[in-house]
């Protein structure tokens, strides 16, 4: 705080308004309301933020969870349901709208709140082709000098088949579109290349029809999200999720089964680098092109023996790592949203703490799993949830992904064993998780 030489007895401006600095001039009304869009454990992470912020003092969940009623009134209209939250917008004049899942960008939502003049943190529908069609994704990185894996698109299968032969196994087959997380194949075979562009190409099964075939990349994935707006990019907290579902990445993939943050493998030197050369360079690609970006702009990034490379780009917070990046965050979540609506400087601060998170899956899942197991997160230090409904009052799961249990702590040691000391609490019969979250840089 400045001192006020003159009279000690005055506070200082910046104290009482401490947003005068930033450039928000206008926008210094205490009290806003926040609309936060998604049912899952990444808007629950946004919610718990967003209720620590100084700035809000009131928050909806459209449709939410049992676990955001605590901070947030859930109002029961779906996230893709574009002509009814805009309205809901318009009848609770609500000052800001975070965009969660990426079915609600893709129908559009950003466009329509836009057009009515509405803040609203989420790319169009445009700018969210740098997540739904990974084509689009791969000629940005390619023409702005982003390193990615090279890639060839095909929409035939016999072209597809001739390139493929030649490649050096494993081969990346990829379906060009949105494909639930579903359309990547890495192919370790010929057998299963071919398979795969079966799939894709011949049995129409994922709809359109048009496969990249990429270069496999070797090395760790990791997660960087950066908030951005137009050219300016606020870089959050790297985190590392585990896709596959069992123990020693065994198993199908899933939506995640877990996630740490920070990253000890990453150096600072790596970080500036894929901070410079990807998220910033994508930022700037993107504007160049015309495209006026808003929201989160996700790196699926792999740390390759020639530094870091983009595997795949995502146009909103990923989940689970929005649930181990957002604890971290000490500056006021409404004020990053803010700035990058309005292209503003600002400087993000995150806690030296580590954050592990734990996800408590139905048995079964990602194939086919049973509901209304009841739930007990009693105890329980910070618990995202991600499938959970209310029953007469009782809480039961709704869902593959039940919850995030997480743990914080002044190690990721002491993060893990916080988090797993919530998990024996809470978990049950009918229930599964992976023991081993962050264990590779555990030991
Ligand atoms: P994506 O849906 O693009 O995130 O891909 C799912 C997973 O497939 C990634 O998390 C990687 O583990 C793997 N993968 C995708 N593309 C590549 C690639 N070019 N090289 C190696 N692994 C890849
Ligand atoms: N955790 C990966 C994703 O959100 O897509």
């Amino acid at each position: 705080m400045q001192q006020n030489i003159d009279n000690p007895v005055v506070p200082d401006i910046n104290d009482i308004l401490p947003k005068m600095a930033s450039g928000h001039e206008e926008d210094i009304r205490p009290g806003k309301t926040v609309l936060v869009i998604g049912s899952g454990g990444r808007e629950h992470a946004i919610v718990d933020a967003l209720s620590r912020s100084a700035r809000v003092q009131k928050i909806y969940a459209c449709p939410g969870n049992p676990g955001m009623a605590r901070h947030a009134t859930c109002v029961d209209i779906s996230a893709t349901d574009v002509p009814a939250l805009v309205e809901f917008v318009k009848e609770k004049n609500i000052d800001l709208t975070v965009v969660g899942p990426e079915a609600s960008l893709a129908a559009g939502i950003a466009d329509a709140l836009q057009a009515e003049g509405r803040r609203v943190f989420g790319p169009t529908k445009a700018a969210a082709r740098i997540e739904s069609s990974k084509e689009f994704a791969k000629e940005i990185m390619e023409k702005y000098g982003v390193p990615t894996g090279f890639y060839k698109s095909f929409d035939r299968y016999e072209d597809a088949k001739a390139y493929a032969e030649n490649l050096p196994l494993p081969t990346v087959i990829k379906y060009d579109g949105l494909a639930a997380g579903k359309g990547v194949v890495v192919a370790t075979t010929r057998e299963e290349a071919d398979a795969a562009l079966r799939d894709m190409l011949l049995d129409s099964a994922f709809g359109q029809g048009r496969v990249l075939i990429e270069e496999f990349l070797d090395g760790p994935e990791f997660s960087f999200m950066c908030a951005v707006g137009g050219r300016k990019v606020y870089p959050l907290a790297l985190a590392q999720d585990h896709k596959r579902a069992f123990d020693g990445d065994k198993g199908p993939n899933t939506g995640g089964m877990g996630a740490y943050s920070p990253l000890p493998f990453i150096s600072e030197e790596v970080r500036e680098k894929a901070l410079e050369e990807i998220l910033q360079r994508t930022a700037d690609g993107l504007a160049e092109e015309g495209i006026d970006y808003t929201g989160i702009l996700y790196g699926g990034l792999i740390l390759t023996k020639d530094g870091p490379k983009v595997i795949e780009f995502n146009a909103r917070f990923g989940d689970p790592e929005t649930e181990v990046v957002l604890p971290r965050l000490k500056s006021d979540i409404y004020d990053l949203f803010d700035a990058a609506i309005d292209r503003a400087d600002h400087q993000t601060e995150w806690s030296d703490e580590a954050c592990l998170g734990v996800v408590l899956a139905s048995d079964g899942y990602p194939g086919s799993y049973k509901k209304g197991v009841a739930l007990n997160f009693d105890g329980c230090r910070k618990v995202y949830h991600m499938g959970t409904s209310l029953k007469d009052g009782e809480l039961q799961t709704a869902g593959g992904r039940v919850a995030m249990v997480t743990g914080m702590g002044k190690t990721l040691q002491e993060a893990a064993a916080n988090a797993y000391e919530d998990v024996k609490k809470s978990a049950t019969a009918g229930i599964f998780f992976r023991s081993d979250i962050g264990k590779q840089v555990l030991k």
